[in-house]
């Protein structure tokens, strides 16, 4: 892994005026020397528009925003390009599954479902379609060990669910969802799938017709590209019965003053000049994704997440929150009597990055009846060493707060 470790120059600099230990790649991850290579590239002497121009730099530009296009459907194993539509992530994503997917499809009275450990960007897309449409929407439950409750689940599957929306990998808790089997259950009752692979994208092999669900939404940014640029795989013919929710160029057939008719997905959903940097830079992320050994990344990575679990556990007063065996890189604790503000500014002191709070996991925060957490994430590019380092500096910080 230390050969990985060399190809990110963010790791190699000083914070607070300690080398920086980045243990933040929940919220984003550093980026590869081959993608900032990449964007450099494009904006120095490729930029051109897509899809519109006569001249060899916008046929070039064309093609390699294509070829990631194609580099992508091959990396979750879609059947066609047609099937990866561009956003600016997860978050868009979702919404515009809510907006197209669930405008069409959806009616009062209709269920859907999703689960106590989503993001906010998995529950507030669907909240605003069911003030207009009096949808329902019911929350599959954590347990205490933070997993979903299977059983309860199936307790709320019955003909009315069109939709169950859930997350293979918990942004807070670290969990990795066996996602197949209620993908299984939820079309026993007819209802169409979304996976949030925002995280599991980074560390797992993503095979969407192994999983077969219908729709699968993650970000560039968390998968060690830019930002600003994300993914929303579809079933080809049901991207093609939703109707576009932004209208303008390059989604269209023809318009005419009477009215318009659209392209086929992906286009009808990508209206205007995309990111094209941001597409380019995501297939050089990819690129960089399918070189690593993921047994290897997985294997590192719960390596770190063991030591750390163990070490922290030697703290008074320390609780884990979620402590389900599937973890990979994500934990997050609570230290009695400590705000995870305080404890985040003192290990900010020291060059330890975190993330503390709610996590954009309100819903999960109250079933654990916490108000937030500090969550530790790695990437590749993470040592054993970062985690002695922040154990240090977790101790520093419960001595300057007790
Ligand atoms: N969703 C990102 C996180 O969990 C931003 O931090």
């Amino acid at each position: 892994m230390k050969d990985l470790r060399a190809q990110f120059p963010a790791v190699h600099q000083k914070v607070n005026g300690s080398p920086l230990v980045y243990l933040d790649s929940a919220a984003t991850s550093l980026k590869p020397q081959k993608v900032i290579d990449v964007l450099t590239e494009f904006y120095s002497r490729e930029t051109a528009n897509v899809h519109r121009g006569a001249h060899f730099l916008s046929d070039r530009a064309t093609q390699k925003f294509e070829k990631a296009r194609e580099s992508i459907q091959k990396f979750i194993n879609a059947e066609s390009p047609n099937e990866i539509v561009f956003t600016k992530g997860t978050t868009e994503g979702l919404n515009l599954l809510a907006q197209c997917w669930g405008r069409r499809f959806l009616r009062a009275g209709d269920e859907i479902i999703l689960s106590e450990m989503e993001h906010h960007s998995n529950i507030v897309p669907w909240q605003m379609l069911a003030e207009e449409i009096k949808i329902k929407i019911n929350f599959i439950k954590v347990t205490d060990s933070g997993e979903l409750d299977f059983a309860h689940f199936q307790t709320l599957l019955s003909e009315r669910v069109k939709l169950v929306s859930i997350t293979h990998c918990s942004n807070t808790l670290g969990t990795l969802n066996d996602v197949k089997k209620f993908i299984f259950e939820a079309q026993r009752f007819g209802a169409k799938t979304v996976i949030d692979a925002a995280q599991s994208v980074t560390f797992q092999k993503i095979d969407v017709q192994y999983l077969d669900c219908d729709f699968l939404v993650f970000s560039g940014h968390k998968l060690y590209g830019p930002y600003g640029v994300g993914v929303l795989y579809g079933r080809e013919e049901i991207l093609n019965q939703m109707p576009p929710y932004q209208g303008g160029g390059a989604m269209i057939a023809q318009v005419t003053k009477d009215g318009t008719t659209y392209l086929n997905a992906p286009q009808r959903f990508e209206a205007g000049t995309p990111n094209i940097s941001g597409v380019i830079g995501l297939g050089a992320a990819v690129e960089f994704s399918n070189s690593l050994n993921l047994t290897k990344v997985l294997a590192h990575e719960r390596e770190l997440l063991e030591r750390a679990t163990e070490q922290l556990k030697s703290f008074s007063d320390v609780r884990i929150i979620g402590e389900s065996p599937s973890r990979v890189n994500i934990l997050s604790f609570v230290i009695a009597g400590q705000h995870p503000a305080d404890i985040g500014q003192i290990l900010d002191q020291q060059g330890v990055a975190v993330r503390v709070g709610h996590h954009c996991n309100q819903p999960l925060m109250k079933r654990f009846g916490i108000a937030g957490t500090v969550r530790i994430s790695f990437g590749v590019y993470n040592t054993v060493e970062d985690v002695d380092i922040l154990i240090r500096a977790l101790k520093k910080a419960q001595e300057l707060l007790s």
